[in-house]
Protein backbone atom coordinates (compact mmCIF):
# COMPACT_ATOMS: atom_id res chain seq x y z
CA UNK A 1 0.00 0.00 0.00
CA UNK A 2 1.54 3.58 -0.96
CA UNK A 3 1.62 6.61 1.23
CA UNK A 4 0.82 9.56 -0.75
CA UNK A 5 2.22 13.28 0.95
CA UNK A 6 0.27 16.44 0.56
CA UNK A 7 1.77 19.47 1.32
CA UNK A 8 -0.10 22.68 1.64
CA UNK A 9 -0.42 25.01 -1.17
CA UNK A 10 0.59 28.52 -0.94
CA UNK A 11 -1.92 29.44 -4.06
CA UNK A 12 -4.18 27.71 -6.31
CA UNK A 13 -4.26 29.31 -9.71
CA UNK A 14 -5.39 27.69 -13.40
CA UNK A 15 -7.91 25.79 -15.54
CA UNK A 16 -7.86 22.28 -15.94
CA UNK A 17 -9.70 19.28 -17.22
CA UNK A 18 -10.74 16.29 -15.19
CA UNK A 19 -11.11 12.74 -16.89
CA UNK A 20 -14.22 11.68 -18.89
CA UNK A 21 -17.25 11.19 -17.24
CA UNK A 22 -17.36 7.80 -16.08
CA UNK A 23 -21.31 7.18 -15.74
CA UNK A 24 -20.88 8.03 -19.32
CA UNK A 25 -17.77 6.25 -20.22
CA UNK A 26 -19.25 2.85 -19.20
CA UNK A 27 -21.98 3.03 -21.60
CA UNK A 28 -20.43 4.14 -24.36
CA UNK A 29 -18.34 0.92 -23.95
CA UNK A 30 -21.67 -1.24 -23.38
CA UNK A 31 -23.68 0.24 -26.15
CA UNK A 32 -20.92 0.90 -28.59
CA UNK A 33 -19.95 -3.13 -27.93
CA UNK A 34 -24.19 -4.52 -28.14
CA UNK A 35 -24.25 -2.40 -31.40
CA UNK A 36 -23.04 -4.18 -35.02
CA UNK A 37 -19.80 -2.62 -36.59
CA UNK A 38 -17.99 0.72 -35.56
CA UNK A 39 -18.21 3.33 -32.93
CA UNK A 40 -16.18 6.06 -31.77
CA UNK A 41 -15.94 7.62 -28.39
CA UNK A 42 -13.60 10.59 -27.35
CA UNK A 43 -13.21 11.93 -23.91
CA UNK A 44 -13.11 8.25 -22.79
CA UNK A 45 -12.22 7.79 -18.94
CA UNK A 46 -8.88 6.34 -18.49
CA UNK A 47 -9.52 5.70 -15.45
CA UNK A 48 -9.10 1.79 -14.34
CA UNK A 49 -13.06 1.18 -13.32
CA UNK A 50 -13.34 2.24 -17.44
CA UNK A 51 -11.15 -0.07 -18.09
CA UNK A 52 -12.01 -3.18 -16.54
CA UNK A 53 -15.15 -2.64 -18.50
CA UNK A 54 -13.15 -2.23 -21.73
CA UNK A 55 -11.56 -5.65 -21.39
CA UNK A 56 -14.81 -7.91 -20.29
CA UNK A 57 -16.21 -6.16 -23.57
CA UNK A 58 -13.37 -7.51 -25.64
CA UNK A 59 -13.74 -11.07 -23.38
CA UNK A 60 -17.26 -10.97 -24.90
CA UNK A 61 -16.12 -10.79 -28.42
CA UNK A 62 -16.14 -6.59 -29.29
CA UNK A 63 -12.65 -5.57 -31.11
CA UNK A 64 -11.71 -2.23 -29.00
CA UNK A 65 -8.48 -0.14 -30.62
CA UNK A 66 -6.74 3.09 -29.40
CA UNK A 67 -6.80 5.46 -32.38
CA UNK A 68 -5.47 9.05 -32.26
CA UNK A 69 -6.79 9.97 -29.11
CA UNK A 70 -10.42 7.94 -29.61
CA UNK A 71 -11.32 4.72 -28.69
CA UNK A 72 -12.82 2.92 -31.36
CA UNK A 73 -15.00 -0.53 -30.53
CA UNK A 74 -16.22 -2.37 -33.31
CA UNK A 75 -19.13 -4.48 -32.15
CA UNK A 76 -20.02 -8.22 -33.61
CA UNK A 77 -22.47 -8.77 -36.26
CA UNK A 78 -23.89 -11.42 -34.15
CA UNK A 79 -23.62 -9.91 -31.00
CA UNK A 80 -21.95 -10.28 -28.18
CA UNK A 81 -20.57 -14.02 -27.31
CA UNK A 82 -20.36 -15.79 -24.09
CA UNK A 83 -16.84 -15.38 -22.52
CA UNK A 84 -14.94 -18.61 -21.02
CA UNK A 85 -13.27 -16.26 -18.95
CA UNK A 86 -13.92 -15.28 -15.32
CA UNK A 87 -14.84 -11.23 -15.49
CA UNK A 88 -12.86 -9.07 -13.86
CA UNK A 89 -15.50 -6.28 -12.38
CA UNK A 90 -11.64 -4.90 -10.24
CA UNK A 91 -12.76 -1.95 -8.41
CA UNK A 92 -15.86 -1.24 -10.12
CA UNK A 93 -19.40 -1.08 -9.26
CA UNK A 94 -21.23 0.08 -12.36
CA UNK A 95 -19.45 -2.26 -14.42
CA UNK A 96 -20.20 -4.78 -12.57
CA UNK A 97 -23.89 -3.82 -11.95
CA UNK A 98 -24.60 -2.75 -15.73
CA UNK A 99 -23.04 -5.74 -17.11
CA UNK A 100 -25.32 -8.18 -15.00
CA UNK A 101 -27.75 -6.59 -17.01
CA UNK A 102 -25.97 -7.25 -20.65
CA UNK A 103 -25.46 -10.79 -19.30
CA UNK A 104 -29.07 -11.42 -18.20
CA UNK A 105 -29.97 -11.62 -22.13
CA UNK A 106 -27.00 -13.35 -23.64
CA UNK A 107 -27.33 -17.54 -22.74
CA UNK A 108 -24.71 -18.98 -21.09
CA UNK A 109 -23.20 -18.45 -17.79
CA UNK A 110 -20.43 -16.26 -16.26
CA UNK A 111 -18.78 -15.55 -13.63
CA UNK A 112 -17.98 -12.26 -12.18
CA UNK A 113 -15.33 -11.33 -9.86
CA UNK A 114 -13.86 -7.84 -8.40
CA UNK A 115 -11.57 -6.92 -5.58
CA UNK A 116 -11.83 -6.74 -1.86
CA UNK A 117 -14.02 -3.52 -2.06
CA UNK A 118 -16.52 -4.91 -4.43
CA UNK A 119 -16.66 -7.93 -2.91
CA UNK A 120 -18.04 -6.44 -0.41
CA UNK A 121 -20.50 -4.49 -1.81
CA UNK A 122 -24.61 -5.48 -2.76
CA UNK A 123 -25.82 -7.21 -5.37
CA UNK A 124 -28.82 -8.22 -4.64
CA UNK A 125 -30.20 -5.00 -5.82
CA UNK A 126 -29.56 -5.78 -9.40
CA UNK A 127 -30.10 -9.55 -8.62
CA UNK A 128 -33.46 -9.57 -7.74
CA UNK A 129 -35.09 -7.81 -10.82
CA UNK A 130 -33.12 -9.64 -12.93
CA UNK A 131 -34.18 -13.29 -11.42
CA UNK A 132 -37.27 -11.90 -12.30
CA UNK A 133 -37.08 -10.92 -15.61
CA UNK A 134 -35.82 -15.25 -16.04
CA UNK A 135 -31.68 -14.50 -15.17
CA UNK A 136 -30.42 -16.53 -12.25
CA UNK A 137 -27.81 -14.88 -10.18
CA UNK A 138 -25.93 -16.51 -6.91
CA UNK A 139 -23.85 -14.35 -4.95
CA UNK A 140 -22.01 -14.88 -1.36
CA UNK A 141 -24.76 -14.74 1.29
CA UNK A 142 -28.16 -12.83 0.99
CA UNK A 143 -26.99 -9.86 0.12
CA UNK A 144 -25.14 -12.14 -2.98
CA UNK A 145 -21.62 -9.92 -2.93
CA UNK A 146 -19.50 -11.09 -5.53
CA UNK A 147 -18.13 -13.58 -6.91
CA UNK A 148 -21.11 -13.78 -8.97
CA UNK A 149 -22.43 -16.49 -11.01
CA UNK A 150 -25.21 -14.85 -13.78
CA UNK A 151 -26.93 -17.33 -16.20
CA UNK A 152 -28.27 -15.52 -18.80
CA UNK A 153 -31.72 -16.29 -20.61
CA UNK A 154 -32.88 -14.95 -24.20
CA UNK A 155 -35.83 -13.56 -24.37
CA UNK A 156 -35.74 -12.37 -21.22
CA UNK A 157 -39.36 -11.36 -19.37
CA UNK A 158 -40.44 -7.80 -19.56
CA UNK A 159 -40.94 -6.61 -16.02
CA UNK A 160 -42.19 -3.42 -14.36
CA UNK A 161 -39.72 -2.87 -11.17
CA UNK A 162 -40.18 -0.53 -8.66
CA UNK A 163 -36.14 0.53 -7.56
CA UNK A 164 -36.42 0.18 -3.67
CA UNK A 165 -33.67 2.29 -3.63
CA UNK A 166 -32.49 5.35 -5.69
CA UNK A 167 -29.40 3.64 -7.75
CA UNK A 168 -28.65 4.91 -11.58
CA UNK A 169 -26.83 1.30 -11.69
CA UNK A 170 -29.83 -1.04 -10.65
CA UNK A 171 -32.54 1.50 -13.00
CA UNK A 172 -29.20 0.82 -15.75
CA UNK A 173 -28.96 -2.58 -15.06
CA UNK A 174 -33.04 -3.51 -15.93
CA UNK A 175 -32.54 -1.36 -18.74
CA UNK A 176 -29.70 -3.37 -20.57
CA UNK A 177 -31.88 -6.40 -19.68
CA UNK A 178 -34.62 -4.98 -21.25
CA UNK A 179 -32.97 -5.06 -24.35
CA UNK A 180 -33.19 -8.68 -24.64
CA UNK A 181 -36.82 -8.75 -22.94
CA UNK A 182 -40.35 -9.97 -24.88
CA UNK A 183 -41.85 -6.71 -24.51
CA UNK A 184 -41.87 -3.08 -22.79
CA UNK A 185 -39.95 -2.96 -19.47
CA UNK A 186 -40.60 -0.34 -16.91
CA UNK A 187 -38.48 0.81 -14.11
CA UNK A 188 -39.51 2.90 -11.99
CA UNK A 189 -37.76 5.33 -9.49
CA UNK A 190 -38.77 7.38 -6.22
CA UNK A 191 -36.11 9.74 -6.57
CA UNK A 192 -34.34 10.90 -10.19
CA UNK A 193 -31.21 9.65 -10.49
CA UNK A 194 -28.33 10.61 -13.36
CA UNK A 195 -30.29 9.84 -16.86
CA UNK A 196 -26.99 8.29 -19.12
CA UNK A 197 -28.69 5.13 -19.73
CA UNK A 198 -31.75 6.13 -20.88
CA UNK A 199 -30.25 9.77 -23.07
CA UNK A 200 -27.79 7.23 -24.50
CA UNK A 201 -30.66 4.48 -25.49
CA UNK A 202 -32.13 7.56 -27.18
CA UNK A 203 -29.39 8.73 -29.10
CA UNK A 204 -28.20 4.92 -30.11
CA UNK A 205 -32.48 4.53 -31.50
CA UNK A 206 -33.07 2.70 -28.39
CA UNK A 207 -37.24 3.08 -28.00
CA UNK A 208 -37.00 4.58 -24.57
CA UNK A 209 -39.23 6.79 -22.72
CA UNK A 210 -38.85 8.92 -19.79
CA UNK A 211 -41.82 10.58 -17.74
CA UNK A 212 -41.14 12.34 -14.42
CA UNK A 213 -43.72 10.96 -11.36
CA UNK A 214 -43.29 13.18 -8.74
CA UNK A 215 -40.17 13.31 -7.39
CA UNK A 216 -39.28 10.15 -9.33
CA UNK A 217 -39.26 9.41 -12.84
CA UNK A 218 -40.98 6.11 -14.83
CA UNK A 219 -38.62 4.63 -17.98
CA UNK A 220 -39.92 2.32 -20.52
CA UNK A 221 -37.72 0.29 -22.84
CA UNK A 222 -38.70 -1.59 -26.00
CA UNK A 223 -36.24 -4.74 -26.73
CA UNK A 224 -33.59 -3.78 -29.81
CA UNK A 225 -30.23 -2.88 -30.77
CA UNK A 226 -28.66 -0.14 -30.21
CA UNK A 227 -26.74 1.29 -33.34
CA UNK A 228 -23.02 2.49 -33.72
CA UNK A 229 -22.39 5.87 -32.87
CA UNK A 230 -19.52 8.92 -31.97
CA UNK A 231 -19.62 9.21 -28.37
CA UNK A 232 -18.47 12.85 -27.12
CA UNK A 233 -17.68 11.95 -23.25
CA UNK A 234 -17.92 15.29 -21.42
CA UNK A 235 -15.81 15.67 -18.49
CA UNK A 236 -16.62 14.07 -15.06
CA UNK A 237 -18.84 16.65 -12.45
CA UNK A 238 -18.15 14.44 -9.66
CA UNK A 239 -14.40 15.04 -10.56
CA UNK A 240 -14.95 19.15 -10.57
CA UNK A 241 -16.06 18.94 -7.28
CA UNK A 242 -13.05 18.08 -5.75
CA UNK A 243 -11.71 21.33 -7.35
CA UNK A 244 -14.85 23.45 -6.51
CA UNK A 245 -13.81 22.60 -2.89
CA UNK A 246 -10.43 22.89 -2.76
CA UNK A 247 -10.99 26.41 -4.56
CA UNK A 248 -13.70 27.36 -1.64
CA UNK A 249 -11.98 26.41 1.19
CA UNK A 250 -8.54 27.37 0.61
CA UNK A 251 -7.65 31.22 1.46
CA UNK A 252 -6.11 31.81 -2.12
CA UNK A 253 -7.89 30.30 -5.14
CA UNK A 254 -9.18 30.51 -8.16
CA UNK A 255 -9.92 27.66 -10.21
CA UNK A 256 -11.74 26.43 -13.34
CA UNK A 257 -12.67 22.76 -14.45
CA UNK A 258 -14.03 23.00 -17.99
CA UNK A 259 -16.12 21.27 -20.32
CA UNK A 260 -18.08 19.08 -17.54
CA UNK A 261 -21.35 17.29 -18.12
CA UNK A 262 -24.23 19.55 -16.21
CA UNK A 263 -26.97 17.11 -16.32
CA UNK A 264 -29.26 17.68 -13.17
CA UNK A 265 -28.97 15.18 -11.01
CA UNK A 266 -25.17 15.38 -11.34
CA UNK A 267 -24.52 18.98 -10.00
CA UNK A 268 -26.65 18.85 -6.83
CA UNK A 269 -23.43 19.47 -5.14
CA UNK A 270 -23.07 23.36 -7.22
CA UNK A 271 -26.08 24.15 -5.10
CA UNK A 272 -25.41 22.79 -1.71
CA UNK A 273 -22.17 24.92 -1.92
CA UNK A 274 -23.72 27.66 -2.87
CA UNK A 275 -26.14 27.74 0.00
CA UNK A 276 -22.83 27.58 2.28
CA UNK A 277 -22.27 30.60 0.58
CA UNK A 278 -19.38 29.44 -2.15
CA UNK A 279 -18.08 31.21 -4.68
CA UNK A 280 -18.93 28.64 -7.01
CA UNK A 281 -20.70 28.88 -10.37
CA UNK A 282 -21.24 26.55 -13.45
CA UNK A 283 -20.86 29.05 -16.58
CA UNK A 284 -22.26 27.69 -20.32
CA UNK A 285 -20.61 28.39 -23.18
CA UNK A 286 -22.94 27.20 -25.92
CA UNK A 287 -23.67 23.54 -25.03
CA UNK A 288 -20.32 23.33 -22.88
CA UNK A 289 -20.08 24.03 -19.30
CA UNK A 290 -17.67 25.05 -17.11
CA UNK A 291 -16.77 25.43 -13.16
CA UNK A 292 -15.18 28.44 -11.25
CA UNK A 293 -14.65 28.36 -8.20
CA UNK A 294 -13.02 31.00 -5.57
CA UNK A 295 -12.00 31.20 -2.20
CA UNK A 296 -14.85 31.63 0.21
CA UNK A 297 -16.19 32.00 3.66
CA UNK A 298 -18.43 28.77 4.23
CA UNK A 299 -21.33 28.06 6.64
CA UNK A 300 -22.89 25.21 7.96
CA UNK A 301 -25.96 23.86 5.89
CA UNK A 302 -27.98 20.63 5.80
CA UNK A 303 -28.21 18.83 3.46
CA UNK A 304 -30.55 16.04 2.04
CA UNK A 305 -29.71 12.89 -0.27
CA UNK A 306 -32.25 13.29 -2.67
CA UNK A 307 -30.08 16.71 -3.47
CA UNK A 308 -27.26 14.64 -4.51
CA UNK A 309 -28.84 11.48 -5.24
CA UNK A 310 -25.91 8.45 -5.74
CA UNK A 311 -24.79 10.43 -2.98
CA UNK A 312 -20.84 10.26 -4.71
CA UNK A 313 -20.51 13.92 -3.70
CA UNK A 314 -20.84 13.61 0.13
CA UNK A 315 -17.00 12.83 1.26
CA UNK A 316 -15.88 16.08 -0.12
CA UNK A 317 -18.67 18.39 0.69
CA UNK A 318 -18.05 16.67 4.43
CA UNK A 319 -14.63 18.30 3.73
CA UNK A 320 -16.20 21.29 2.86
CA UNK A 321 -18.50 21.17 5.85
CA UNK A 322 -15.31 20.31 8.61
CA UNK A 323 -14.05 24.16 6.74
CA UNK A 324 -17.20 25.80 7.39
CA UNK A 325 -18.67 27.57 10.78
CA UNK A 326 -21.28 26.11 12.40
CA UNK A 327 -22.94 22.67 12.34
CA UNK A 328 -24.19 20.67 8.91
CA UNK A 329 -25.96 18.03 9.09
CA UNK A 330 -25.67 15.48 6.19
CA UNK A 331 -29.47 13.55 6.02
CA UNK A 332 -30.80 9.89 5.10
CA UNK A 333 -27.10 9.05 4.12
CA UNK A 334 -27.50 5.28 3.96
CA UNK A 335 -26.64 4.59 0.74
CA UNK A 336 -23.31 5.59 1.77
CA UNK A 337 -22.40 2.82 3.54
CA UNK A 338 -22.40 0.45 0.10
CA UNK A 339 -20.29 2.42 -1.90
CA UNK A 340 -16.21 1.41 -2.89
CA UNK A 341 -16.26 1.85 1.16
CA UNK A 342 -18.32 2.83 3.78
CA UNK A 343 -18.71 6.18 3.19
CA UNK A 344 -20.99 7.33 5.83
CA UNK A 345 -18.05 6.05 8.32
CA UNK A 346 -15.55 7.37 5.97
CA UNK A 347 -16.62 11.09 6.03
CA UNK A 348 -17.06 10.76 9.54
CA UNK A 349 -13.09 9.53 10.42
CA UNK A 350 -12.13 12.12 7.54
CA UNK A 351 -13.58 15.03 9.64
CA UNK A 352 -12.39 13.25 13.05
CA UNK A 353 -9.41 13.35 11.60
CA UNK A 354 -9.01 17.43 10.39
CA UNK A 355 -10.15 18.27 13.41
CA UNK A 356 -13.82 18.65 13.35
CA UNK A 357 -16.26 17.80 15.81
CA UNK A 358 -18.34 15.23 14.45
CA UNK A 359 -20.92 12.48 15.49
CA UNK A 360 -23.81 10.28 13.79
CA UNK A 361 -27.35 9.60 14.40
CA UNK A 362 -29.46 6.61 12.74
CA UNK A 363 -27.97 7.34 8.96
CA UNK A 364 -27.79 11.05 9.66
CA UNK A 365 -23.71 12.91 9.47
CA UNK A 366 -23.48 16.15 11.83
CA UNK A 367 -20.57 17.89 11.34
CA UNK A 368 -18.90 21.20 12.96
CA UNK A 369 -16.46 22.61 11.56
CA UNK A 370 -13.37 24.49 12.21
CA UNK A 371 -14.63 28.28 10.28
CA UNK A 372 -11.55 27.81 8.32
CA UNK A 373 -9.06 25.19 6.65
CA UNK A 374 -6.56 26.90 8.43
CA UNK A 375 -7.68 25.11 11.70
CA UNK A 376 -7.34 21.61 9.97
CA UNK A 377 -4.71 19.20 11.58
CA UNK A 378 -2.03 17.50 9.43
CA UNK A 379 -3.39 13.99 9.25
CA UNK A 380 -2.91 10.58 8.31
CA UNK A 381 -5.81 9.12 6.38
CA UNK A 382 -6.61 5.19 4.90
CA UNK A 383 -8.07 5.54 2.25
CA UNK A 384 -9.52 2.01 2.51
CA UNK A 385 -9.68 0.93 -1.67
CA UNK A 386 -11.57 4.23 -2.30
CA UNK A 387 -10.79 6.85 -5.23
CA UNK A 388 -13.14 9.57 -3.32
CA UNK A 389 -11.80 9.20 0.03
CA UNK A 390 -8.20 9.66 -1.41
CA UNK A 391 -9.48 12.37 -3.29
CA UNK A 392 -11.49 14.10 -0.57
CA UNK A 393 -8.18 13.66 2.15
CA UNK A 394 -6.21 15.20 -0.94
CA UNK A 395 -7.79 18.16 -1.08
CA UNK A 396 -8.25 18.28 2.71
CA UNK A 397 -4.81 18.16 3.07
CA UNK A 398 -4.14 20.91 0.00
CA UNK A 399 -5.85 23.76 1.49
CA UNK A 400 -5.22 22.53 5.07
CA UNK A 401 -1.96 21.82 7.04
CA UNK A 402 -1.08 18.64 4.96
CA UNK A 403 -2.16 15.11 4.79
CA UNK A 404 -0.12 11.38 4.33
CA UNK A 405 -3.19 9.27 2.67
CA UNK A 406 -2.89 5.64 3.00
CA UNK A 407 -3.75 3.26 -0.33
CA UNK A 408 -3.67 6.29 -2.38
CA UNK A 409 -2.80 4.28 -5.91
CA UNK A 410 -6.69 3.57 -5.54
CA UNK A 411 -7.06 6.90 -7.09
CA UNK A 412 -6.48 5.24 -10.22
CA UNK A 413 -9.84 3.78 -10.08
CA UNK A 414 -11.21 6.97 -11.26
CA UNK A 415 -8.42 9.77 -11.43
CA UNK A 416 -5.10 8.16 -12.48
CA UNK A 417 -3.86 11.73 -12.83
CA UNK A 418 -5.10 13.40 -10.04
CA UNK A 419 -1.99 14.29 -8.04
CA UNK A 420 -0.19 15.25 -11.21
CA UNK A 421 -2.95 17.31 -11.78
CA UNK A 422 -3.55 19.06 -8.50
CA UNK A 423 0.23 20.01 -8.07
CA UNK A 424 -0.42 21.75 -11.68
CA UNK A 425 -2.47 24.27 -9.37
CA UNK A 426 -0.23 24.97 -7.02
C1 LIG B 1 -23.24 5.32 -11.18
C2 LIG B 1 -24.22 5.43 -10.25
C3 LIG B 1 -23.97 5.80 -8.86
C4 LIG B 1 -22.55 6.24 -8.58
C5 LIG B 1 -21.55 5.48 -9.35
C6 LIG B 1 -21.82 5.54 -10.84
C7 LIG B 1 -23.61 4.98 -12.57
O1 LIG B 1 -24.31 4.71 -8.04
O2 LIG B 1 -22.27 6.17 -7.20
O3 LIG B 1 -20.24 5.98 -9.09
O4 LIG B 1 -22.77 5.15 -13.47
O5 LIG B 1 -24.74 4.54 -12.77
P1 LIG B 1 -25.83 4.38 -7.68
O6 LIG B 1 -26.20 3.16 -8.45
O7 LIG B 1 -25.81 4.15 -6.22
O8 LIG B 1 -26.71 5.52 -8.10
Amino acid sequence: MSVERVEPAAHLRGSLRVPGDKSISHRALLLSALASGKSVISGLSRGMDVSATRTIVTQLGALVRDEDGDVVVSGPSNGLVRSPRVLDCENSGTTIRLLCGVLAGLEGRHELIGDASLSRRPMDRVAIPLEQMGARVIGVGERRTPPLTIEGHRPLDAVDYLVPQPSAQVKSAILFAGLSAAGTTTVRERVRTRTATEDMFAVSGVTVRSANDGAGRIVTVQPGRPQCRHWRVPGDPSQAAFFAVLAAIHRDAALEVLSLDASVERVGFVSVLQRMGARVELVEHGTITSLRAESSMLHACEVHAHEIPSVDEVPILSVAAAAASGISVFREMSELRVKESDRFEGSLRLALALGARAWTEGDDLFIEGLGTAERFSDFTFDATLDHRMVMAAAVAGCAGRGASILGAETVASSYPTFFRDLALLQ
